[in-house]
């Protein structure tokens, strides 16, 4: 297992280039089950895209990789699909996995998926997809830890009201809706900038959907989605990771390729902290002011805080001239970074699902663990700012999230190094 060493205390500055978003790229990639080629550009280089791709080798497609730079070309052939089965093998490497659901039994009738268990963050389950599913006519059954759904002829429109938010069960819903027969009306569904791009990528394939990027979705369903070319939106969590990178390191950074529109939200709590974020026409530029002003977040749907950044925000507002609290409201085991922030000299205490966070003047090096893919990248945030060497172990999740992580960071004067094969 890969290890990262860090020497702190280096404020980065020059630019950063954006990848492609994971959150994005996963689900365009099992909308390719619902046409017979789609062919999608600026695909990050990630293990979760290596399991998206295997997961649909599994179901039969043939799957053309172009290696690019800084990105992949996918060209995905889903005309011969003949196994609907997502074993558990490769569904407990990635929950995504649960994305070829609603495709599957749309366009075939039939889908076999692994339940996707307990994950490092919490139990995330899977009612909301099955229900929306159920109420389009779907039969479904649990048997032996895979869900199992069929239909025997189309998947029926339906108006269907989600009991909460859920970016997954959207997804699922959309994408099976856009060849059920008639007309769905999804209400409370999430807004995520990701959920967007998929549908536009399915318009782009012949799907008729309305309300994008609002909380009520209408689709008239098709008998059959066209092929297709569609470029990945950029990763607004990646962003986001690293212009918290710049403040936290008293740093100038120009975050490239990105719309500020999807990461305002991080932006304004940035200004809160007192932290310069000035938009330019490609992408922004955070810059480090005096001092990290303490500021509360509660993590929540879009435009709500995301949760993805929770831990990063975390990391800065340890070293904050004062006191916050920090409100995880979508995942329930979400603060797995806090132990080991402390073990680097944070000050925070867990109360239920909030963290009280005193800020301290230095964060100061120790050798840590990472746990889950943001965990990770907060503890590698606080790394650069620490007196002294930090080694990051398990660093195997970072590299399902952030591509060339390292490289990125040391173009703007990190001094980071990855060692491998290290128990
Ligand atoms: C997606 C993102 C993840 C992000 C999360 C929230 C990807 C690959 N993952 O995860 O990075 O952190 O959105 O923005 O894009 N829930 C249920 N029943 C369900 C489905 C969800 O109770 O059927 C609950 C979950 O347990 C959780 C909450 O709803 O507490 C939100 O989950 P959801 O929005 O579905 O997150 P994911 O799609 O798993």
């Amino acid at each position: 297992m890969d290890s990262l060493i860090i020497r702190g205390g280096k404020p980065l500055k020059g630019n950063i280039n954006i990848s492609g978003a994971k959150n994005a790229a996963l689900p365009i990639m099992a909308a390719a089950l619902l046409t017979n080629n789609l062919t999608i550009s600026n695909v990050p280089k990630l293990t979760d895209i290596f399991t998206m791709k295997r997961l649909l080798q599994n179901h039969g497609s043939i799957i053309k990789v172009t290696e690019l730079p800084d990105q992949f070309n996918l060209e995905i052939d889903c005309s011969n699909i003949n196994d609907f089965t997502a074993p558990y093998e490769i569904v407990r490497k990635m929950r995504a996995s649960i994305w070829v659901l609603g495709p599957l039994v749309a366009r075939f009738g039939n889908a076999k998926v692994s339940l996707p268990g307990g994950c490092a963050i919490g139990a995330r389950q899977v009612d909301l997809h099955v229900a929306v599913l159920e109420a389009m006519g779907a039969k479904i059954e649990i048997d032996h830890g895979y869900i199992k759904a069929t239909v025997q002829k189309r998947l029926k429109g339906v108006h269907f009201i989600f009991n909460s938010v859920s970016v997954g069960a959207t997804i699922n819903a959309i994408m099976a809706a856009t060849m059920a027969e008639g007309e769905t009306l999804l209400f409370n569904c999430a807004r995520e900038p990701e959920i967007i791009d998929l549908c536009h990528c399915l318009n782009k394939m012949g799907a008729e959907i309305e309300g994008i990027a609002t909380s009520s979705i209408k689709i008239i369903g098709k008998t059959s989605l066209n092929n297709t070319n569609y470029q990945i939106m950029p990763d607004r969590i990646e962003a986001g990771t690293y212009m918290i990178a710049a403040a936290i390191t008293k740093g100038d950074v120009n975050i490239c390729g990105i719309s500020y529109d999807v990461i305002e939200n991080l932006a304004l709590k940035l200004i809160e902290a007192g932290i310069n974020v000035i938009p330019n026409e490609n992408g922004v530029r955070v810059i480090y002011n005096d001092q990290i002003k303490p500021v509360d977040i509660h993590t929540n749907p879009y435009p709500g805080f995301a949760t993805d950044l929770q831990a990063q925000f975390m990391s800065l507002m340890a070293l904050s001239n004062g006191s916050s609290v920090i409100t995880e409201n979508i995942f329930e085991n979400r603060f797995m970074h806090v132990p080991e922030l402390c073990r680097m000299g944070a000050n925070i205490i867990i109360k239920g699902n909030s963290a009280i966070i005193r800020g301290v003047p230095i964060l100061i090096g120790a050798e840590i663990m990472a746990s889950d893919l943001r965990a990770s990248v907060s503890l590698i945030l606080a790394g650069l700012t620490a007196v002294d060497e930090t080694k990051v172990r398990r660093i195997y999740h970072l590299d399902r999230g952030y591509q060339e992580l390292e490289r990125k960071l040391t173009d703007c004067g990190a001094d980071i190094q990855r060692i491998t094969g290290e128990v």
